[in-house]
């Protein structure tokens, strides 16, 4: 079973198209943010079935904006799942505002929505009020959206969807779910994502002054509107009424942005056949946990993830890793519980037993190979390579 190939977490799916559509806007007059920057926000709109678009520099920009254009203040409360990616709770820290963590549900390893009640209920008892829940659609599965969506209405915080691992998931067999229940929703188009402009992002809401918002301040907090200018000198004048940045994507990005939306469903039809192998693959086997997916809900598979019973097994995570690397798979670990982070721990006094389903989590998840492109050959190469390193210790 030797290959020389090695096999990591994610991969970009670039085709000869994709280099013409870039190639393609190379020459034209506008290269950074334009006319094709529209055309993907019009088609993001059009696939997701949102309102209004923005197209940013990275998911962590448009998490930034998101952040202050649903007003954000100082010690505000933000309530995010500690099995996310650092930007999940670092917006709240860009504007000021307090993070806490609710544990995440064993099964579908999104944000528990019981804990999170209770955590509501707990801060109401204190006469404190959350100003917003940041929920992950972590690894491509749907939280659970209908109850997060009565708790908003019982409690009156504002929804956020980082939605970045979530592109072509469905719930309640809708793919355009993501905007129905969230006020603002946050894509990332990195490489590892089901679709990427090398780095981008974007923000998809039903909600005018949201979008407006963020407009503004992804150039510089400008505005040329004539509705909102204090006079107006001429074409060339603008105003800037509040501190913006320069969040901006490219035109040639967009193009490849666009040309791999039209993909995406090829791509999740492609993840989910992938995902499938290795269900059936792994399902009988004790030393290991597939994901489990929820009834009402089509994941996207943006990873997947597989626990191994290390502690049970008596396996050093470690040393599993170097084995099956020597066998030809790399994988990565998704996440370190973001209240671990040191800054997080000596900011807020976060700690080890906090959140225990999401530290047993982190000890067991492994995320192994998942990408369009990988073969049936490649797959059975993955899943004899982590069965010959789990088998070796016996
Ligand atoms: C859940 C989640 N949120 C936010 C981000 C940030 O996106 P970006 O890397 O484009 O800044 C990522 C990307 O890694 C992510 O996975």
């Amino acid at each position: 079973m030797k290959n020389n190939k090695i096999y990591y977490y994610g991969k970009q799916t670039i085709e000869q198209s994709d280099i013409e559509a870039v190639c393609k806007i190379l020459p034209s007059q506008f290269i950074t943010q334009g006319p094709v920057s529209v055309e993907f926000e019009n088609e993001l709109k059009k696939f997701f079935g949102a309102n209004y678009a923005s197209v940013v520099a990275n998911g962590t920009a448009s998490l930034h904006m998101i952040a202050l254009a649903l007003c954000w203040k100082k010690n505000d409360i933000i309530i995010t799942s500690p099995i996310t990616f650092l930007s999940s709770a670092n917006c709240a820290i860009f504007v000021g505002a307090k993070v806490d963590f609710v544990d995440i549900n064993p099964k579908t390893y999104t944000i528990d929505v019981n804990k999170l009640e209770k955590k509501l209920i707990d801060y109401k008892n204190q006469n404190k009020k959350v100003k917003a829940v940041v929920a992950v659609d972590f690894a491509g599965h749907p939280s659970d959206w209908k109850s997060l969506f009565e708790l908003k209405n019982k409690f009156g915080f504002q929804l956020v969807n980082d939605f970045c691992h979530a592109l072509g998931a469905e719930f309640n067999n809708d793919i355009q779910y993501a905007v129905k229940y969230a006020d603002a929703v946050n894509f990332s188009f990195h490489p590892v994502k089901h679709i990427t402009t090398g780095e981008g992002g974007a923000v998809l809401t039903n909600d005018e002054q949201i979008d407006k918002r963020v407009k503004m301040l992804r150039t510089h907090g400008m505005t040329k509107d004539e509705n909102l200018l204090e006079k107006n000198d001429g074409p060339w004048y603008y105003e800037m009424h509040e501190v913006g940045f320069n969040y901006r994507i490219t035109d040639f990005q967009c193009a490849l942005g666009i040309n791999q939306l039209k993909r995406l469903k090829k791509f999740i039809s492609a993840r989910r056949k992938i995902a499938n192998y290795y269900d059936s693959f792994f399902n009988n086997d004790d030393r290991v946990i597939i994901p489990s997916v929820e009834k009402n809900v089509k994941h996207a598979y943006h990873l997947y993830p597989l626990q191994i019973k290390f502690d049970k097994l008596k396996i050093d995570k470690k040393e599993f890793f170097y084995r099956l690397k020597e066998n030809g798979v790399v994988f990565q670990v998704h996440y370190i519980p973001v209240h671990l982070q040191p800054f997080y721990r000596k900011k807020f006094g976060f700690k080890l037993g906090d959140f225990p389903i999401a530290e047993k989590f982190y000890e067991r998840e492994i995320s192994i190979p998942i990408y369009p492109t990988l073969t049936k050959k490649d797959l059975v190469f993955i899943t004899n390579a982590i069965k010959k390193t789990l088998d070796s210790y016996r």
